[in-house]
C-alpha cells in the first residue's frame, strides 16, 4: 500500500469538531524542517503491514526522527518507520535505517485478504505489485503446475495457491525469504486451494534438475536478470505453456529487442504490459511468452 495523505479528524478533548482537517505528514514538518530541505522529502511512502518505509536521501537522515514521528502521527496503523536507501545485492534487499517507533522489521501484510509474512531487513517485498500478482494468478487454471522461480517471500505463489487448485514450485536463493513463505502458508492454511513445494536454491541449479515439458506456467520476477534464465525455463515449460517474465526497459519496443537479443528459443510473444516505474524513464514490463 502506498500512502499519499491521511485524513485526521480535528477532534479536541474528545469532542469532534465540525471541520475535518485534511493534511499529510509534510504539513507537520513545515515548522521543523527548512523549506528547501522539506522539498527533497518524498510526499509518499510505502506501508508494509504496520511498518512504514520512506525513501529518504542519505543527506536527509539527520531529519529522520522528525519525518518518522510525523508519519506515526498521521498513520494510526503504523508502528515502526524506516528510511530506505538502495535495493542491493543478489537478494534485492533495501538498505534500512530505523527512524521512529518500534525497532521491528517483521510484519504481516495483507494483499486481497492474503496474509504475507515479511521481514523487510533481509527479504525483498514490494506492496505496489499486488494487482499485478492478482492478474497473473487469474491466468492460472485449476489443475495446472506452476514454477515461481524467484519467489521471494512468495506473494505470486500465495495469490495462485489461495485462488487456484494448482501445484506450485516456489524457489528462492534467499533462505530468509523462503522461511517467510513457509510461515505465510501456515497463516493462510484455511484459505489454500493449491499445493506448494518450497525450494531454497539457485535458479539455474533448480532448472537443471527439472525435466523438459514439466510446467504449464512459469513466473520469472527478477527484472534485471530474468533473460539469463529464459532459455532453460522455456525447456521446462510444456508446449502451449506460458512464461510470465519481467524485464526493465524504456518502452515496449526496447523490451522486445532485449528479449530477442538475449534468448535463443523462439517463443510466441503474447501480452507486453508496463507494470511499474523503475527509474526515470525506465519501467518494469511483463512479457508473456508462449512455447510453440
Ligand atoms: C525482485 S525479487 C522478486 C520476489 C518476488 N517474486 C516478489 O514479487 O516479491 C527477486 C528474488 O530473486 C531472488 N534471487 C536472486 N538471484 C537468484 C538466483 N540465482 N536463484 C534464485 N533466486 C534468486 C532474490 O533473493 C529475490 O527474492
Amino acid at each position: 500500500m502506498r500512502v499519499d495523505r491521511e485524513v485526521i479528524d480535528g477532534s479536541t478533548s474528545g469532542i469532534r469538531s465540525n471541520v475535518e482537517e485534511v493534511r499529510n505528514f509534510k504539513t507537520i514538518l513545515k515548522n521543523l524542517i527548512p523549506e528547501n530541505t522539506l522539498k527533497l522529502i518524498p510526499r509518499s511512502y510505502d506501508v508494509v503491514g504496520d511498518i512504514a518505509i520512506i525513501n529518504l536521501p542519505k543527506e536527509l537522515l539527520s531529519y529522520g526522527e522528525y519525518v518518522g514521528k510525523a508519519i506515526l502521527a498521521v498513520s494510526k496503523n503504523v508502528k515502526a518507520v524506516y528510511a530506505a536507501g538502495m535495493t542491493v545485492g543478489e537478494f534485492r534487499v533495501r538498505e534500512l535505517t530505523h527512524i521512529a517507533g518500534e525497532r521491528r522489521t517483521a510484519t504481516t501484510h495483507k494483499e486481497y485478504g492474503i496474509k504475507i509474512y515479511v521481514d523487510i531487513s533481509n527479504t525483498y517485498y514490494n506492496p505496489s505489485l499486488s494487482e499485478e500478482r492478482r492478474r497473473v494468478a487469474n491466468k492460472v487454471v485449476d489443475g495446472e503446475s506452476v514454477l515461481d522461480l524467484f519467489t521471494g517471500v512468495g506473494p505470486f505463489t500465495l495469490h495462485i495457491a489461495c485462488t487456484k487448485k494448482a501445484y506450485i514450485i516456489a524457489n528462492d536463493l534467499n533462505h530468509h525469504a523462503t522461511q517467510c513463505l513457509r510461515r505465510s502458508l501456515e497463516l493462510n492454511r484455511k484459505a489454500l486451494k493449491g499445493v506448494v513445494d518450497i525450494v531454497n536454491g539457485d535458479a539455474l541449479e533448480v532448472l537443471n534438475s527439472i525435466r523438459d515439458n514439466s510446467f504449464d506456467k512459469a513466473v520469472l520476477n527478477l527484472p534485471h536478470k530474468s533473460t539469463n534464465y529464459l532459455d532453460e525455463t522455456y525447456r521446462t515449460v510444456k508446449e502451449g505453456g506460458t512464461i510470465y517474465t519481467y524485464l526493465i526497459a524504456t518502452d515496449k519496443v526496447e523490451a522486445l529487442n532485449t528479449l530477442k537479443t538475449a534468448v535463443k528459443s523462439k517463443p510466441k510473444v503474447g501480452e507486453v504490459v508496463r507494470v511499474l516505474d523503475y527509474a526515470p524513464r525506465k519501467y518494469v514490463f511483463r512479457l508473456e511468452l508462449i512455447k510453440n
